[in-house]
């Protein structure tokens, strides 16, 4: 199902990072500010936090999640679960637009089909960085990552299966799509520490929605 990745790419400003792995370039930046009013109504709901790591630290990046389950870390681990362990409420529905843009990604990066139930909410402030580490707490390796970029631009880690590949770095600005699954779907990955920066829509922010199928 991964197939040939860029002999179904219509986008035309694509760009592959590995086999399997492609970055869309400015690929939703047309439905950025319905993006950033539905994250703002999410988060009404759920609030972005700082989770702690399995290992006591607290994350510098703040999370929340939409979708029918939700990406969680705390003591005992990663996890995926149907409620917000905050308000003891289920996660925010994710919107259609959401849906429709992450299946459109999917698509366009030669994985059609793509029905994400889990959709994790990062926000970074300068300063924040995620470090180095695959997404593998889904039920389902066979569905790839999309992953969409918002607000200040980023420097993306994007390496290999190996931890100690040395990871490409990928400049990501506001409406760019990174997709990655098949060959690449365990590629390590990470956000480089945040420059200071302002970008109209965001502020002092980026805001990052990653979709998974998680079950
Ligand atoms: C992630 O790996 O969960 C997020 C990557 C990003 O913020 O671009
Ligand atoms: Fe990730």
């Amino acid at each position: 199902m991964t197939g040939d990745l860029l002999a179904g790419l219509s986008a035309p400003s694509a760009e592959a990072l590995a086999d399997g792995a492609v970055l869309l370039r400015g690929f939703a930046a047309a439905d950025a500010p319905a993006l950033l009013g539905e994250i703002r109504q999410i988060t009404e709901q759920a609030p972005f936090r700082q989770l702690i790591t399995p290992g006591g630290f607290r994350m510098s990046v703040a999370m929340t999640n939409c979708g029918a389950v939700g990406w969680i870390s705390d003591r005992r681990g990663y996890h995926y679960g149907a409620d917000d362990p905050e308000t003891g409420r289920p996660w925010p529905a994710m919107p259609p637009l959401f849906r429709e843009l992450a299946d459109r990604a999917a698509a366009a990066a030669g994985f059609p089909g793509f029905e994400p139930e889990a959709c994790l909410i990062n926000r970074y402030a300068p300063g924040a960085r995620l470090t180095l580490h695959q997404d593998r707490d889904e039920g389902n390796l066979s569905h790839p990552i999309v992953s969409v970029s918002l607000g200040v631009p980023a420097t993306f880690l994007f390496g290999g299966l190996d931890r100690k590949d040395k990871p490409r770095r990928v400049r990501v600005e506001h409406g760019d799509v990174a997709v990655w699954g098949g060959p690449s779907r365990l590629a390590f990955h990470g956000i480089d520490t945040m420059k200071p920066g302002h970008h109209d829509q965001t502020g002092e922010w980026r805001y990052n929605l990653t979709f998974r199928k998680a079950l």
